[in-house]
């Protein structure tokens, strides 16, 4: 069976068995649908959601990690004039991060220090940790609200800053991260690299503008928030960082992490991070670059299809949960992925004929049909079959202990942790480690 379809009681298809073989010759769907080049986390992680959840290998499109957030991403994609869905998906984290941090108990717990709390201890740490030199602040994935609070604290706490520098491979960010930075920073000690971090080394990004002197003496501050180093495997991930720093330099990372107390707690924290609103839209975003029809905002794509899995996937550090969602597409409508696929159903079910004004339609259950009209209007439908049909793996995402997370940090790159901090419900931390 080439997909797994969602037959109802009454339709046959047998039928149009001949045609799906047809289909199959020419578009191998049979194969993994990959859009990018080396998935090699994505492809653990689907394989992971085969084997526990039964989701066929075939009908899920794994994306490179950096693919969601790219121009040129999703090879496939063909957006229409004036796509801002790059613009949005960086939207979508900022107002997260916004809400986390106006609310005074998001992650508190019932006693313990709120997200935010834990936010501005980690700076008031850097701070004592830089102990008296110059900074260079740079981050990774760049977002507005959690920089300029970390960025004015540190300024506060009297740490001379020689400049900024955000690196992101997403354009769209730009112009947000100035506007928000500017004014506390000025324009002269904010810089921008619009470039993939794993193909940058620590000689790439720049150094202090001129008026910061000459030889100036600095060390970095490397922030990698917003739980993004769940995003690959820590045998990538440590040789990354360790290519960005210099003996000496900072790196402090946040990550959503598995809580030991209870699987029940930690799986809780978990889906109630995916299921957050803008959790929800930006992976309806991400589906949208394959299905316009598909997304999760209420009253948008009814039929748009939604699931958090957590899966074990072995890495470096043992095996460790996975967060991934996944969202229904259907590939053939868009002509996207499956252009080689609706090309075949036109010519496959409509043939040649003038005689004959043809039209397919796509139904919310998710049924071609096929409408065959003759010259005098008379008109009929028949049901053909299910298109093509998929699920994007929009976030993969690895929740570490912390344990894990440390390990993962002190032996997959030339770092040795120097300070963990919790959030009172312990489902977020901060970790800050040293290159050494
Ligand atoms: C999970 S989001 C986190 C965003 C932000 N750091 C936060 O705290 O909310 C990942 C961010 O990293 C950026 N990104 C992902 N892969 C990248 C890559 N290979 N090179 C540069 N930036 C990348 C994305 O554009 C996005 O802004």
């Amino acid at each position: 069976m080439l997909y797994e379809w969602n037959v109802e009681p009454g339709h046959v298809l047998t039928h149009f068995w001949e045609n799906i073989q047809i289909l199959h010759r020419i578009s191998p769907t049979t194969e993994r649908m990959a859009a990018a080049t080396s998935p090699r986390f994505n492809d653990l992680v689907a394989n992971a959601i085969t084997a526990q959840a039964k989701v066929p290998a075939e009908q899920i499109i794994i994306l490179d990690n950096s693919d969601k957030y790219a121009p040129d991403g999703i090879k496939s994609q063909q957006p229409a004039a004036g796509d801002d869905s790059l613009y949005q998906i960086f939207g979508t984290m900022a107002n997260m991060n916004h809400s986390a941090l106006q609310n005074d108990t998001s992650c508190a717990g019932s006693h313990g220090p709120s997200f935010r709390a834990v936010l501005l201890d980690a700076a008031t740490q850097l701070a004592r940790l830089v102990n008296g030199r110059r900074v260079r602040y740079v981050e990774l994935g760049p977002e507005p609200w959690k920089s300029s609070t970390i960025i004015t604290h540190l300024l506060a706490a009297g740490v001379q800053l020689t400049h900024y520098v955000g690196i992101d491979i997403n354009p769209e960010s730009l112009s947000t991260m100035r506007d928000a930075l500017v004014p506390i920073i000025g324009a002269g000690r904010f810089g921008y690299l619009t470039a993939d971090f794993y193909k940058c080394s620590a000689d790439d990004i720049p150094g202090p503008p001129s008026s910061a002197g000459p030889d100036v003496d600095y060390i970095t501050i490397v922030t990698n928030l917003g739980f993004q180093e769940g995003n690959d495997l820590p045998g990538n991930i440590g040789p990354m960082l360790t290519r960005l720093t210099r003996t000496g330099d900072l790196l402090v990372s946040e990550m959503q992490v598995w809580v030991t107390s209870s699987a029940e707690t930690a799986e809780s924290f978990i889906r109630g991070f995916y299921d957050h609103p803008e959790m929800r839209r930006q992976s309806g975003l991400v589906g949208r670059q394959f299905d316009p029809t598909c997304s999760l905002v209420p009253g948008e794509g009814d039929d748009t299809e939604y699931v958090i899995h957590l899966v074990p996937v072995q890495t470096e550090v043992g095996v460790v949960k996975v967060a991934a969602t996944l969202i229904s597409a259907s590939t053939a409508r868009s002509g996207v992925v499956g252009d080689d696929n609706l090309w075949l159903v036109w010519n496959v079910f409509t043939g040649d004929s003038p005689s004959v004004e043809r039209s397919v339609h796509w139904s919310r259950r998710r049924w071609w049909f096929e409408r065959k009209e003759d010259i005098s209007g008379k008109g009929e439908y028949n049901e053909r079959f299910i298109p093509p049909f998929h699920n994007v793996l929009a976030n993969s995402c690895i929740k570490y202990t912390t344990d894990q997370f440390n390990l993962a940090r002190e032996t997959t790159g030339k770092f040795a942790v120097r300070k963990v901090l919790e959030t009172g419900d312990k489902s977020v931390i901060f970790q800050i480690a040293g290159r050494v």
